[in-house]
C-alpha cells in the first residue's frame, strides 16, 4: 500500500463526504479497496470482490483501456487543443456514428452533462420550453437532470426546479397523449429501462406512442442510455428495438472504459443544424472545456474496440441463462417477488420483511423507517462472500445485478447459491 492509500481513506472521511464514508462502513461495504485483480477488487485484507454495481462493465482497470491510455501518454500529442478541433474526438465520433447512425457527437465528462446537452439541444432547436420525463427517472444531478428526477432526496431539496420540466406517470398512455395536446413539447427524455427505479422496462405500447407523438409534434425524443447502452442489454444501444430511432441518445459510464470520465450526447445532423447551425457563435454556444480532451477520447476509442458483436452475443446468452437460473432457483423464495430486466441488467424485486429488528428504525435511522430493508441487508450479508452489490437508488426493494461483461458463468452460479443462503437466513431471522 502506498502512502496515499494508507491515509487517503481517512482523508476522504475528513475532507470529502463523511456521510458516504460512514454509510460504507456501517453497511459493511468493502470500502478499503487497494488494488485490482483480473477485473475484480482487492481489499486491504487481501479479500477479492466481484463488483455487481455495473459501472465497471469491462472490469476494473481493463488492460486494453489501460494500455491505450498509457500508449497515448507516451506520445507528445497535446491532451487539449485550443481550437477544440481534436483528432481523437473526431475518431471516437466517427466510430460512434458507424455503430449507431448518429453523425453528431457532443462530448463531456458525465451522464448528467449529456442529459443537459440533450435538453438544451431540444430548446434551442424547437424554441419551446416544455421538457417531459417519467416518474422514477434518474438522469443525473445537474439542474436540468435534477428537474427530471424522481421525487425524493435526489430532487426535493433543490427546488425551485428548471421551469417547463415535468414528470409524467410511468407507462400512462392517457397522460402522455394529454401532455402533447397543446403542441408545445420540446423534448421527452426517458430511460429505455429505468435503472434506479428498480429495473423497470418501458412498456412497448408506451414506447410506440412516444415515438409517434414526438415525431408528429416535432419534439426531440431522447433515450438516456447511460445504463442500458454500450452493450449492457446485449446490443450497442437498447433503443434500436424501438419503432423509430430516438433523435438523441446519451451515453456515459463505460464510454471512458471505466478509467476516465467521458460522456456523449449523440444526435442527427438535422437536429444539430437547427439548434447550433446558425453561425459560429451558435456552434460554440454549448461547450464543455475538457469535453474533448484527448486522453478521454482515447479511452473511449479503446472501449469501443472491445464492444464487438461477439461480446454482445456473450451478454445476451449469459444474461438469458442468468435470468433463467435466478427465476428457477430463487423464483419460489418467499422473499422474492419478481426477477426483472434484460441482458446483464437484472434486478430482484424483494418482498418486505415485517420484523422491527430488521428495519432502519431499529438501527436509529428514523428518517428511513419507511424504506425497504431486505435488499440493503442482503447486500450487507453478501459482502462477506466476496460480492459487491447495491440496491437500486430510488427503489430500495430492488436488488440490482449488473455484473461485468466478462464475468465467468461459474461466478454467477455461485452468486445465486449465496443469495439463496442469505435470503433463507433473513427469513429465519425474521421469524
Ligand atoms: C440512466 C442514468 N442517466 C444519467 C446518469 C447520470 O450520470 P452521471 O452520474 O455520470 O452524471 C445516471 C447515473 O447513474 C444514470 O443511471
Amino acid at each position: 500500500m502506498d502512502e496515499v492509500q494508507a491515509r487517503g481513506f481517512h482523508e476522504f472521511m475528513c475532507y470529502v463526504n463523511p456521510m458516504l464514508a460512514q454509510r460504507a462502513q456501517l453497511g459493511g461495504e468493502p470500502w478499503h479497496v487497494v488494488a485490482t485483480d483480473d477485473g475484480r477488487l482487492v481489499h486491504s485484507d487481501g479479500r477479492i470482490y466481484e463488483d455487481f454495481h455495473g459501472t465497471q462493465a469491462l472490469g476494473h482497470r481493463n488492460p486494453h483501456i489501460t494500455a491505450a491510455v498509457k500508449c497515448f501518454l507516451d506520445t507528445d500529442a497535446p491532451n487539449w487543443y485550443p481550437a477544440r478541433v481534436t483528432p481523437y474526438a473526431g475518431r471516437l465520433a466517427r466510430m460512434l456514428a458507424e455503430r449507431t447512425g448518429y453523425e453528431r457527437s457532443s462530448f463531456a465528462a458525465s451522464g448528467s452533462e449529456g442529459v443537459e446537452a440533450a435538453m438544451k439541444l431540444a430548446r434551442a432547436a424547437t424554441h419551446r420550453t416544455r421538457i417531459l420525463g417519467l416518474d422514477g427517472a434518474y438522469h443525473g444531478c445537474g439542474m436540468g437532470s435534477t428537474a427530471l428526477m424522481a421525487k425524493g432526496p435526489f430532487r426535493d431539496p433543490f427546488g425551485p426546479h428548471v421551469p417547463g420540466v415535468e414528470s409524467l406517470p410511468f407507462g400512462d398512455l392517457d397522460a402522455l397523449h394529454a401532455a402533447f395536446a397543446a403542441g408545445d413539447v420540446a423534448a421527452v427524455v426517458v430511460e429505455p429501462i429505468q435503472g434506479e427505479a428498480g429495473v423497470r422496462v418501458l412498456p412497448d405500447d408506451y414506447v410506440a406512442a412516444l415515438c409517434e407523438l414526438t415525431a408528429r409534434h416535432d419534439a426531440l425524443l431522447v433515450a438516456d442510455e447511460v445504463q442500458t447502452g454500450l452493450g449492457r442489454t446485449g446490443t450497442f444501444l437498447r433503443s434500436v428495438r424501438w419503432p423509430r430511432r430516438p433523435d438523441a441518445v446519451v451515453l456515459a459510464k463505460l464510454l471512458g472504459g471505466g478509467l476516465v470520465a467521458t460522456s456523449a450526447m449523440l444526435t442527427t445532423p438535422a437536429w444539430f443544424q437547427r439548434a447550433y447551425g446558425r453561425d459560429f457563435e451558435g456552434g460554440e454556444s454549448h461547450n464543455v472545456t475538457f469535453g474533448y480532451n484527448a486522453m478521454s477520447m482515447v479511452a473511449g476509442i479503446a472501449a469501443l474496440e472491445l464492444l464487438d458483436e461477439a461480446l454482445f452475443e456473450r451478454i445476451r446468452t449469459l444474461g438469458a441463462w442468468f435470468r433463467a437460473e435466478l427465476v428457477g432457483q430463487l423464483g419460489d423464495h418467499p422473499l422474492v417477488e419478481e426477477v426483472r430486466g434484460e441482458g446483464l441488467m437484472l434486478g430482484l424485486k424483494l418482498r418486505r420483511l415485517d420484523h422491527p429488528w430488521l428495519s432502519f428504525e431499529h438501527f436509529g435511522f428514523e428518517g428511513l423507517a419507511e424504506r425497504a430493508s431486505v435488499s440493503p441487508l442482503l447486500c450487507h450479508r453478501l459482502y462477506r462472500h466476496g460480492w459487491f452489490f447495491f440496491t437500486c437508488g430510488h427503489d430500495w426493494s430492488v436488488f440490482r445485478l449488473q455484473p461485468r461483461y466478462y464475468v465467468p458463468q461459474e461466478t454467477l452460479a455461485q452468486v445465486i447459491v449465496d443469495i439463496r443462503t442469505e435470503l433463507d437466513w433473513l427469513l429465519e431471522t425474521s421469524r
